[in-house]
């Protein structure tokens, strides 16, 4: 099931409403759920480490730069011709490489983990403020290139630690939503530089006025839950319409 924030404030309250209620039905939405518990959530890593990157990949002339967060995590690595397991982060800030499916992969196949934190999340963003203009390399291309670059320096690195030159380990992609997106995209984009790409939920299409998401979650939910989700979206559409502050401030949105 794709999961991605409904585009109305009342269908995400709602939503969260709902998830309240069916959060003992594991099904329905391991990312929500994931998200709850992604404070106590263990990491492989969190220490950070940096490289400049080009601010603007498609300018001959722009030679701007700026600092891209990422992690590495090498205890599984098979040294030194082990597969390097790229783990794309999306449009949320990048903390660290969470202990997941992916580290029981690494171990089997003797692989490296890295991760690099997508441009203007998190810390790694070029400017300072984010007004309209300095918003315009905000953009799933650059952030594609941004990876590129990352996947030539990281390798580079690699070599130069282990004293050689020339040599390319197989790299393979990983990413969710978005950043699944960015995974299949960055396959078909750069064959070259990967031997294969996960996808995960892949927002590779997009489409106007979605309604198939909101019938997932009536159909995931049930009859008796979707009536009752449907209840509370037509109750919040109302007080939003009728008095939006003080619906906001019972969940902590006020400034929103
Ligand atoms: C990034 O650029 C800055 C400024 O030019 C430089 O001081 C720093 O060493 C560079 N960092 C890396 C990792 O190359
Ligand atoms: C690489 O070369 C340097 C200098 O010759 C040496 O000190 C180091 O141990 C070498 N590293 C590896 C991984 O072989
Ligand atoms: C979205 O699609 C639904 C169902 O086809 C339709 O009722 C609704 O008016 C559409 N909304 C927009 C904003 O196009």
């Amino acid at each position: 099931m794709k999961l991605a924030a409904p585009p109305l404030p009342s269908l995400w309250i709602a939503f969260l409403i709902s998830m309240l209620l069916v959060s003992s039905n594991a099904a329905f939405s391991p990312r929500i759920l994931q998200q709850s518990t992604s404070n106590s959530k263990n990491y492989l890593t969190n220490e950070a480490l940096w490289f400049n990157q080009t601010l603007d990949h498609f300018s001959p002339y722009d030679r701007r730069q700026f600092g891209q967060r990422y992690y590495e995590f090498l205890d599984h690595f098979r040294t030194p011709d082990g597969p390097i397991f790229l783990k794309i982060c999306g449009e949320s800030a990048c903390n660290g490489i969470p202990n997941d499916y992916i580290s029981v992969l690494a171990n089997k196949f003797g692989a490296a983990v890295v991760s690099l934190e997508h441009r203007y999340y998190g810390k790694s963003s070029p400017f300072k403020s984010l007004t309209t203009e300095n918003l315009k390399y905000l953009s799933s291309k650059q952030a594609l290139f941004d990876l590129a670059v990352f996947r030539q320096y990281y390798q580079e690195s690699l070599n130069s630690k282990l004293n050689r030159s020339n040599v390319e380990n197989p790299w393979f992609v990983f990413g969710v939503s978005y950043s699944g997106a960015l995974s299949a995209w960055f396959r078909l984009k750069f064959p070259h530089l990967t031997c294969g790409s996960l996808a995960s939920s892949a927002v590779v299409l997009a489409v106007y006025n979605f309604t198939e998401f909101d019938k997932q979650i009536g159909e995931s939910a049930g009859p008796e839950c979707k009536a009752v989700l449907q209840e509370i979206t037509h109750l919040v559409d109302q007080r939003l319409a009728s008095n939006d502050k003080e619906l906001k401030a019972m969940f902590g949105a006020a400034e929103v």
